[in-house]
Formats: C-alpha cells, structure tokens, sequence
C-alpha cells in the first residue's frame, strides 16, 4: 500500500503524505499551497466559491473537466486525477494575458466584489473545456452551484453564454490539455493508496477484492463516495472520522452496464454520469437529476450514495421506488438483492448487515410512459425536497392494472402509499380515480413539521399531487415548468394506447 497521494496540481505533479485523511482539498490549497484564489464562502457544497476543476480520464480514455466544490473534496480523493484552480487557468504564453473565461467576465461586467468570481469563472471553465454546458438554454444549469451576492445572475449568465466552444482550440489549451494528459498517463498505477498522519485515514483501494477484504477488515470504518454527505460531517460537524474507505478509484465501481432489463448502477457512479442511463424514456427522473444539488454535487455525488445514506428527503429513492428497483448489497463473500422500499427500515436504520455495502442498484430499463416525478423544494435548483413524489402506473383497457406511488419527505424513510395504491388498482383511468387515492393517503402517512414544511403542508401538497397525476394520466394538460426534454405543458394523453 502506497502512502503517498500522487495527483496533477495546475499541470505539475504533486506528491502529498503524512496529512491527516479528512483533510480537505480547499484547506491543503489555501493554507498549505497559499493558493488562494478558491475561496470558502459556506464550507458544505452550497455556494461555489471554492469550485475547481478536476479532469478524470474514463474507461473509454475519454477525459472530461468536472466542476468540484474543494471545500468537501477529500485530498485522498485526489489520487491520479488533474486538478486546475483559477491560478491555472491563465495562458502560459502570456497571449492573451486572461483566459477567455476570466476575460468575458471582464467585458461584460459579471464582478463586483469579485468573491464569488473565481468559482464562476472555475464553472465555465469547466464547461468550456468539455465543448458543452454554455449554451443560453444550458448556462443556468451550468451556474446553479455558484451563488454571487453582488453582481446579479444576468451579467454573469451573459458572459458565459457569450464564450464560445471553439472546434479550434488556442494553441495554449492544446498545449495545457496535452500536457495534462501526459502528466495523467505517468502518475496512473493500480496500487492501493493511503493519506495518514498515523490518527485518521483515507483509503483507496484500486480493485474491488481489494475494497471487499479492506472493508471485512475494518467494518466500522466509514464509506466513503462522492463525499457530498460525509464532507459535511467533518467541515459542518467538526466530526473526525479514523478510517474513511473510498470507493471512487476501485475499477469497475464507476460503471453503468445494461443487464438483460436492468441498468445495473455501481458504487462509484455520480449523478452526473447516471443521468442519461436513467433518464431515458422517463424524462421527469431527468429533470428531478439535472435539480439535484448542483453540477458540482451532481460530479462527485453518487445514486448508490444517495440511497445508502438512508435519508428520508433523498431524491432519488421514491424516482427509484417507483421504478420498482433493487439494491444490491454485498460483504465477505456474500451478495444479495432487495426490493429497494425493504431497504429503509426506519429513520437511521437500512437493511444492511455488518460487513455489507451497497454493490449496485439495479433499475429497470423499460421506458415508463406513466412515470411522473415533482420535487418540492423552496427553490427551484440546488435546494433539498419538503415533498418528493414519484409515481407509476400500468393501464390495461383503461383500467389502472399496477400503481406505485412512492413519497420522501412524507415518513421516516422514503415510502410507498399502499392505501392510496390500493385505491388505484382496477380502477378506471379518471380523474375520479386519483382524488379517491388522494384521500386515503391520510392512512398512509402522518408527516411531521420541521424547518422545510409544516405536516399540513406536507400532507396538503401530497394529496395534490396525487391529484396533478390523475389530470396528467386522464389527458388534462398540466402545466409544468420548462426541464428536462419535457414540453412546458406536458400530457400523458395517448400512453394508454
Ligand atoms: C450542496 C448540496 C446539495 C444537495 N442537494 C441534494 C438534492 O437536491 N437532493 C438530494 O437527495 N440530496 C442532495 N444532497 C445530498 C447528497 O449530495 C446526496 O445524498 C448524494 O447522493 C450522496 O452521495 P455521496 O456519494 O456524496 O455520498 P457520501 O457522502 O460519500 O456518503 C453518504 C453516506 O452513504 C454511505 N455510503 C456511501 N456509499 C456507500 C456504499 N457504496 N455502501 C455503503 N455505504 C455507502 C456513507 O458512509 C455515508 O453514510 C446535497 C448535498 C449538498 C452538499
Ligand atoms: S465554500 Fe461554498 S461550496 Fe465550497
Ligand atoms: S461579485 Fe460579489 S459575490 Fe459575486
């Protein structure tokens, strides 16, 4: 086992031991590097200051440039990727004296007080360097993980839109990417690393077996994915965690393959690169994803993290309850599936024995004409649901032959409705139909109040989107905000057929 990380800093190699393993990325480059242009604004993913970009090469030998919150990025998470900070940027050569994205900030006047600048200017970057994500239509999903408290959005927003993604790179950029490249190829190993200072520990093992044996070793050790949940911990909690084992660098955990008629979803795979997969044929779920968090969330946070966390206000779980999917758990030499609702046993508690980590979620990959999803947040984007629904029927003859109703926010888990399913089953696909399955959501949930909503609201909101559904499902338009590959005014007339 290696205890050194081995990471590319602004295009040079970086070798880094001996630190505790719940250092953060943003502490080691503000106060060891004295590289402070990343700022901390909030410290918890929320507000963008602190965006980097890290550059990862796939199985394909594709790279691609990922917008990251530094402040809840661990260092051991760093091992054999790029990362580029807004001193990286400028051109090497000296022509032009600001990188383009720095430059039409300038020009169209998206800095005031300039705190929140280099995040902004990190996220273009970003999406500059992939050829996408600055498109008008795009730059607001580009940007939503950056807050400015000055400038206002609209300059900011113009100045984005205003770059261009140049089939033409400038010779510096050809430069710089290749450099990257090369520099990445030199440092890749497949050994297992580990940043220490002899009290807490992060580990990365490179192969499955070796993550499987590490973790039977050590099975009070934390997991560790994407880190948008256990950041929180060490920068919000001032918790110190001994020993965290990541599962980001294990070969294999990063993949979304087709498995006869499920998508099988492994351990390390983010938001961002399960989106299509799972969006495909249920736009609603895409939309609910391109909500999640932020891009800086949705590049480092991952599915298998979002369900093993056991929240009760988890996005995805009722997207995937209604999907009728299957968590895989697997531990010394053991694996087993589950329906995903039989995982949530109770606040806090999931169906996870020691020793046992989440393998795989496993989701059906049939398209889902009567699939809908609404998220009910206080904003729109990079906000954590009050009420999430999910909802699923099948329709034979215009009659409702299955239905799965599934809520977060509504319970101690994430649940589904059985009363309010079993008023749809057999019944005739009407409007009628769903406002009886509304009312007997009372016997399904008693939600509670807390700083999101009040349990009146919660319930209130519930029952109407129960009834939203039904217009949706009988073809009364419903008007829904513009999204995903979604119509502004989207009906589910002619699905029956
Ligand atoms: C700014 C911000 C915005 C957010 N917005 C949303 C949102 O809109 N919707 C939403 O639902 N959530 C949101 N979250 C919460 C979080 O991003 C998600 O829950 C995310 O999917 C967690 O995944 P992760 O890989 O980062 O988990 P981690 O932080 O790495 O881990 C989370 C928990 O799961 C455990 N764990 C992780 N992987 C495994 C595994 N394979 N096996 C066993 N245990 C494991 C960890 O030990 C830990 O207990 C947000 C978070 C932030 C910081
Ligand atoms: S400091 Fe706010 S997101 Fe990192
Ligand atoms: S320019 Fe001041 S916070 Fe954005």
């Amino acid at each position: 086992m290696r205890e050194t990380i081995t990471f590319i800093l602004n295009n040079q190699i970086e070798r880094v031991s001996g630190l505790p393993g719940d250092t953060t990325l943003l502490n080691w480059l503000r106060q060891t590097r004295r590289l402070t242009g990343s700022k901390e604004g909030c410290g918890e993913g929320d507000c963008g200051a602190c965006t980097v970009v890290v550059a990862r090469r796939g199985d394909d030998g594709v790279t691609r440039w990922h917008p990251v919150n530094a402040c809840i990025q661990f260092m051991g998470m760093l091992e054999g990727v790029s990362v580029t900070t807004i001193e990286g940027i400028r051109p090497t050569d000296g022509v032009p004296e600001l990188h383009p994205c720095q430059q039409v900030m300038v020009d169209r006047h998206g800095s005031q007080c300039g705190f929140c600048t280099p995040g902004f200017v990190m996220s273009m970057f970003a999406a500059w360097c992939n050829g996408e994500g600055l498109e008008p239509d795009r730059v607001d999903t580009t940007l939503a993980g950056n807050l400015c408290r000055c400038t206002g959005y609209r300059p900011i927003a113009e100045a984005a839109s205003s770059l261009t993604h140049d089939a033409l790179l400038p010779f510096y950029e050809r430069q710089r990417r290749a450099t990257e490249a090369t520099l990445m190829s030199e440092i890749a190993h497949d050994d297992t690393v580990m940043l220490t200072d002899g009290q807490r520990s992060f580990i990365a093992p490179a192969s499955a077996d070796a993550f499987a044996s590490l973790y039977a070793r050590d099975s009070d050790c934390t997991i560790v994915s994407g880190a948008t949940d256990v950041g929180l911990w060490v920068t919000k909690q001032n918790r110190h965690l001994p020993t965290m084992l990541w599962t980001g660098r294990v070969a294999g955990f990063d993949r979304v393959t087709q498995i006869g008629a499920q998508w099988r979803i492994g351990p390390a795979v983010t938001h961002e690169a399960g989106l299509a997969a799972l969006a495909e044929g249920r736009p609603d779920l895409g939309e609910v994803m391109r909500r999640f968090g932020s891009l800086q969330v949705r590049s480092s946070g991952t599915i298998c993290g979002n369900i093993a966390n056991g929240s009760p206000i988890g996005d995805l779980p009722p997207m995937l309850i209604a999907l009728a999917s299957e968590v895989e758990l697997s531990g010394a030499g053991t694996s087993r599936r589950l329906p995903l609702e039989d995982f949530f046993i109770e606040y806090g508690r999931q169906d996870r024995e020691v020793g046992e980590y989440v393998a795989a979620l496993l989701v059906p990959s049939a398209a889902a004409p009567f699939f809908r999803a609404y998220k009910i947040s206080k904003r729109f984007d990079q906000d954590i649901s009050a009420v999430m629904g999910a909802f699923n029927i099948s329709v034979s003859d215009g009659h409702i032959t299955s239905a799965r109703l599934a809520f977060g926010g509504m319970a101690a888990t994430p649940k589904r409705a059985s009363a309010a399913e079993a008023a749809l089953m057999g019944a005739p696909l009407t409007e009628k139909s769903f406002a009886r399955a509304a009312a007997a959501l009372d016997q399904d949930f008693a939600p509670i109040s807390d700083m999101r909503a009040s349990a009146d609201y919660r319930m209130q909101v519930a029952r109407n989107l129960i009834l939203k559904y039904g217009m949706d499902c009988a073809g009364d338009p419903v008007p829904r905000l513009a999204g995903y590959d979604s119509p502004l005014v989207g009906t589910l007339a002619g699905a029956a057929e």
